[in-house]
């Protein structure tokens, strides 16, 4: 079993991927991932959005708890999506304990920022485990105005690393970056006692995470720091044109995928 405090000061890479359903989640876990996040990124992804602000709470807690069915090994991250923290304080905690009380999760992701120091400590003090996200923060996509690379200048690099310190102070058990220099992500790593977990962020990280249908090909497009470690549509699109096919032929159902009762009498 995987624990937050299990993933500080391992001499080999954190490992980490998405995964937004049961069938999914059960893969990650069987091939020896350390943490599967229920991430926003289900917007763009399983959901066919093309952002992740839509997404509800809803939704995260119906497929975390899809994910932490088929989990036995994998840590369970939940993301909190768009809007379901940061309002109110009080608010934030609930919907946060919401997702360890109902959806089974083991911690929750929350996109970081100034606002999110004070919710970082109150959440880590009654009990539930925050990984904090700093670097490119998709949920600011409307100021920042695209999904662009983060903390590029001396004054953003500077503000990343002390947020990150901030929320490690703050009682976080690790970091995401997101789409940060990899210079940049290997200062806030060495600066850190918690572990960082990089994507888009340069090999200098504690960890790796990516989205699993960038990782293993399902989707149509993935961002340039990924990489298609398989071709999981192409499999999946011959498989159900093979389907098609073996239908329209008559060619399936065969005799032996077929049950005759000789009992039956003649029904017509
Ligand atoms: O939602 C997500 O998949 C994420 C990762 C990219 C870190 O936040
Ligand atoms: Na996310």
């Amino acid at each position: 079993m995987t624990t937050t405090r299990g993933l500080r000061g391992r001499e080999a890479p954190i490992t980490m991927l998405t995964a937004y359903d049961a069938t999914t989640a059960a893969v990650v876990d069987e091939a020896g991932i350390d943490v599967v996040l229920v991430g926003d990124s289900m917007g763009n992804t399983a959901l066919g959005y093309d952002s992740t602000l839509p997404v509800t709470l809803d939704e995260v807690a119906s497929r975390t708890g899809a994910v932490a069915r088929a989990t036995e090994d994998a840590l369970v991250v939940a993301d909190m999506p768009f809007l379901s923290f940061g309002v109110e304080e009080a608010e934030s905690v609930r919907n946060a304990g919401r997702l360890l009380k109902e959806a089974d999760a083991d911690a929750v992701k929350i996109e970081s920022g100034p606002h999110t120091v004070e919710m970082t400590r109150r959440m880590t003090e009654v009990g539930i485990p925050v990984m904090a996200h700093l670097g490119l923060t998709p949920q600011h996509v409307n100021q920042l105005g695209g999904y662009t690379r983060q903390g590029t200048d001396q004054d953003a690099a500077e503000e990343i690393v002390e947020l990150a310190g901030a929320h490690a102070d703050a009682g976080a058990f690790a970091l995401v970056l997101e789409h940060v220099p990899a210079n940049l992500a290997g200062a806030v790593t060495e600066a850190l006692d918690i572990p960082t977990i990089g994507i888009g962020a340069g090999p200098d990280c504690d960890g790796q995470v990516l989205v699993i249908d960038d990782a293993v090909g399902l989707g149509e497009w993935s961002p340039p720091f990924s990489r298609q470690f398989g071709d999981v549509r192409g499999e999946m699109l011959g498989a159900v044109e093979g389907y098609r096919e073996a239908v329209e032929s008559g060619e399936f159902p065969a005799d032996e995928h077929s049950h005759v009762e000789s009992e039956l009498e003649d029904l017509y």
